[in-house]
């Protein structure tokens, strides 16, 4: 039995894109750890295919891990996943994780398109925030999460509309890291760069492209999800009970490496 500064028991958590990649790690770690665990994402089949997965790896009390299909970009829809939360008693932990971007030099993009980047990678998370502060500050301590980027420090050739919500991101979880201490919130970030997903595979089977980006990651290999998820979790536990209003890079070294 792990010591309660390393356990997740009796915690609730809302995980957002939590179907695939680095949402679907880290409502594995969240599960492992002993927290209950509420996935959200778009796409109804793979939602339930990822649920499926994790019950039949954890199993236990049969609503240790429930999905409900729901885009986070819709004002009404979130307003449903706070309520779906509140039926199930409430939350703990709230990691926004759902992302998306499209690459293209800054001129060519349609204004939809990069204020469509800023609404999934930025205005929904600010909303869930605001949305599940009265269900978050009902206990003496609650945690959030929010997946920025190294996009949001550094350009990496992710397109200015996704460095830019994602810098604004990390900037909202210091705002918010200050103004809900008093409320028992913490706030924090996990900044990663590239990890092995469904959203990278495209990008990483370039050889010549995959070289580049191994060359500037003192660590040599590209990241797994489960490494983003390892922090995420670090983040929501009791034993990170004195942090707040930090962004930790899961990155390889890529962000200390100048030449
Ligand atoms: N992979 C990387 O190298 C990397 C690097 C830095 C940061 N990140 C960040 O990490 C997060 C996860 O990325 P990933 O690589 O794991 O992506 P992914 O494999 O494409 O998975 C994205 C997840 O988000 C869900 N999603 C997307 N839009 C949504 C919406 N509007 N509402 C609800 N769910 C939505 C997707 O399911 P549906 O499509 O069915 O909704 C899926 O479950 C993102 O915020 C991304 O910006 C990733």
């Amino acid at each position: 039995m792990h010591s309660p500064r390393w356990s997740l028991h009796g915690q609730r958590a809302l995980v957002t894109g939590a179907s695939a990649g680095i949402g679907l790690a880290i409502c594995r770690e969240l599960l492992g750890l002993g927290a209950q665990v509420l996935m959200v994402a778009r796409d109804a089949e793979l939602l339930e295919q990822a649920r499926a997965e994790l019950e039949d790896e954890f199993p236990g009390p049969e609503d240790a891990v429930l999905a409900l299909p729901a885009d986070v970009t819709d004002d009404e829809q979130r307003a449903e996943i706070i309520d779906w939360a509140a039926d199930q008693g409430g939350l703990h932990l709230l990691v926004n994780n759902a992302g998306g971007n499209l690459t293209r030099p800054a001129l060519d993009y349609g204004e939809d398109q990069w204020r469509g980047i800023f609404e999934t990678n930025l205005f929904s998370a600010f909303e869930l925030c605001r949305l599940a502060h009265p269900l978050l500050s009902k206990h003496a301590a609650s945690s959030i999460v929010n997946i920025g980027s190294v996009s949001g420090l550094t350009h990496v050739r992710s397109g200015a509309p996704y460095g830019m919500s994602k810098a604004a991101l990390h900037q909202m979880t210091k705002n918010l890291a200050v103004e809900w201490a008093e409320d028992g919130i913490r706030v924090n970030a996990v900044a990663p760069w590239y990890i092995r997903t469904r959203r990278t595979s495209g990008k990483l089977a370039d050889p010549d492209y995959l070289d580049e980006v191994l060359l500037r990651t003192p660590l040599g290999r590209i990241g797994e999800p489960e490494e983003v998820a390892a922090a995420v979790a670090f983040l929501c536990l009791p034993a990170a009970s004195y942090i707040t209003g930090e962004c930790i890079a899961v990155d390889g070294g890529f962000l200390r490496y100048g030449f």
